[in-house]
């Protein structure tokens, strides 16, 4: 655990609702807020250190010099998906931020991972890029999707996930160390199934009720 670069956001009100989560009897509808909720303490956490820059602005009393975000701008990466349920509660706090969605799934012969959907804004060299999936397991998704928006010419990533296995945390490192990872929990182990113990069980099937 010692040698995982990754930011734990270790806040009692998110670390409350995380527990809320886990529960198995947490239905789709309070699993989906308790998600936009976490989503936005998140967010908050992790843009925490963006730069400012001093303007003068004229308030109805009188002229001031006051602070304005000054770093690149933002957009927001659900890996589909389970990252589309991370999604609003990030906009929420960054309304500004545009949205790009990356789907791949897992080919049964080769076991490669095969991108089905990508649409990203057309400046993404620009901006800062938030990759968003609740669930770090494998990594194999994660490191793709990044690797996929490297290749297109991403320059500036945070990743940023709910759960995380020690086992997806050093694969994520040891493929991507530039790349800073962000969770509110690392948890045990991962299952002979690929699940997270203890976990939260299938988040895409939480998320959207399908299970
Ligand atoms: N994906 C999930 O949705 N849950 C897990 O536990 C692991 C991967």
């Amino acid at each position: 655990m010692s040698d995982l670069k990754v930011n734990i956001i270790k806040h009692p009100l998110i670390q409350h609702k995380l527990t809320l989560m886990r529960k198995k009897e947490t239905g789709a509808k309070d699993f989906r807020q308790l998600l936009d909720e976490i989503s936005m303490l998140m967010a908050y956490e992790v843009t925490r250190d963006f730069p400012t820059k001093d303007i003068e602005i004229e308030t109805p009393v009188a002229k001031c010099v006051a602070k304005t975000l000054a770093g690149k701008k933002v957009a927001v990466v659900p890996i589909l998906r389970a990252g589309l349920g991370m999604v609003n509660g990030i906009i929420n706090l960054i309304p500004a931020a545009k949205i790009g969605h990356i789907g791949l799934y897992r080919d049964e012969k080769t076991l490669e991972p095969v991108e089905y959907f990508c649409k990203m804004p057309k400046d993404i060299d620009e901006r800062l890029l938030l990759v968003v999936d609740p669930m770090l397991a494998t990594g194999g998704s994660a490191i793709e999707a990044v690797e996929m928006l490297k290749k297109r010419g991403a320059k500036s990533m945070i990743f940023m996930c709910l759960l995380s296995a020690p086992e997806g945390i050093k694969a994520f490192n040891e493929r991507h160390p530039d790349i800073p990872v962000y969770t509110a929990c690392v948890d045990d182990h991962l299952n002979e199934h690929g699940y997270i113990v203890p976990g939260i069980g299938d988040a895409g099937d939480r998320i959207f009720g399908t299970i």
